[in-house]
């Protein structure tokens, strides 16, 4: 990896997500076969989290635990940064104590200014703007599922929010197709829109049937992120007709995947029917979070 902090999908190249991909997929293989991956023996990651959580939480931890070394939970409830400290201090003093900070928090300034004012990796673990983390891990999932990612047409049908936001470059970077479709007033930022709309193999779509055509891997997330739970009842309306059910997936290819990052609220975004009928590949996808940032990790802290 040529950055030191994974804090957007732009900070890596091509060449560095294949690097993540294969060690990632090095990782699981050893997961599987109980061979030992101990390559942060006493290091330790600082977990920051002003955001609820269960699979980035528990991967990093577990990740940590299993390279050899230790994670820790520090949460705006029960530390210091919650009453108000700067992140100036906090990153700082953090950096004298641990060997990388993951952090999940609002917004991406606060991420960056970590990187800014600590010494150590940091690693973005969901903001506003963006999930590499669970992009690295949807990319492994779709070579695990279909052999390759460049040439291959990924669709999003739904919000423009963080994960759509970080899909777009990821999938971009690595020489996929991307198509979107967003009710209007839901489009991804402008910054990663108009980087993307130079690149012919991106479309901006408000048709989903438009999007999922032969499409071979299809993606969706909930309406409501964390922090838009006061217009849930409003973006539920904007968002009629953006849901991914069987109709849609007809469109797709034959053996197209469905990528979902969880938590699903089935019945809004996505069908219990197509949910059912895809959980193998959402649940390896969650899986794959372990694999994928245990190499991150490796790669920035080792
Ligand atoms: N997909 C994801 O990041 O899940 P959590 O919110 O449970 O961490
Ligand atoms: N877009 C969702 C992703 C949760 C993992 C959110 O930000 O809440």
């Amino acid at each position: 990896m040529t950055s030191k902090h994974l804090l957007k999908m732009s900070d890596l190249s091509q060449a560095d997500i294949l690097e993540i991909l294969a060690l990632a997929d090095q990782m699981k293989f050893n997961r599987r076969h109980e061979l030992t991956h101990r390559v942060l023996e006493g290091k330790t990651l600082g977990m920051i989290f002003t955001k609820a959580s269960t699979r980035t939480r528990v991967s990093f931890e577990t990740g940590m635990f299993q390279l050899g070394g230790h994670a820790i939970n520090l949460t705006s409830a029960d530390a210091q940064f919650g009453r108000g400290e700067p992140i100036e201090d906090t990153a700082n003093v953090l950096s004298r104590y641990v060997d990388g900070i993951m952090i999940r928090t609002f917004a991406q300034q606060d991420a960056d200014d970590f990187a800014r004012y600590g010494s150590v990796p940091v690693i973005n673990g969901l903001t506003d703007l963006e999930h590499p983390c669970q992009i690295l891990a949807d990319l492994m999932t779709i070579r695990e599922h279909l052999g390759a990612l460049a040439g291959l047409t990924v669709c999003w049908v739904g919000d423009g929010n963080n994960v759509c936001n970080s899909l777009i470059t990821g999938a971009l970077t690595c020489g996929m197709k991307m198509r979107v479709a967003c009710p209007v007033g839901y489009d991804p930022h402008p910054d990663i829109l108009n980087a993307a709309q130079k690149n012919p193999d991106f479309v901006l779509a408000r048709d989903p049937r438009e999007a999922a055509e032969g499409a071979h891997a299809v993606f969706t997330d909930v309406f409501a992120s964390m922090g838009q739970e006061k217009d849930a009842q409003k973006r539920l309306a904007d968002f009629a007709g953006f849901q991914v059910n069987m109709e849609l997936l007809a469109l797709s290819a034959e053996n197209a995947i469905v990528q979902h990052c969880l938590p699903a609220h089935r019945g809004e975004e996505i069908t219990a029917a197509a949910f059912a009928a895809h959980a193998n590949e959402i649940y390896d996808e969650a899986e794959n979070r372990l694999h994928a940032q245990k190499a991150v990790m490796a790669l920035l802290m080792g």
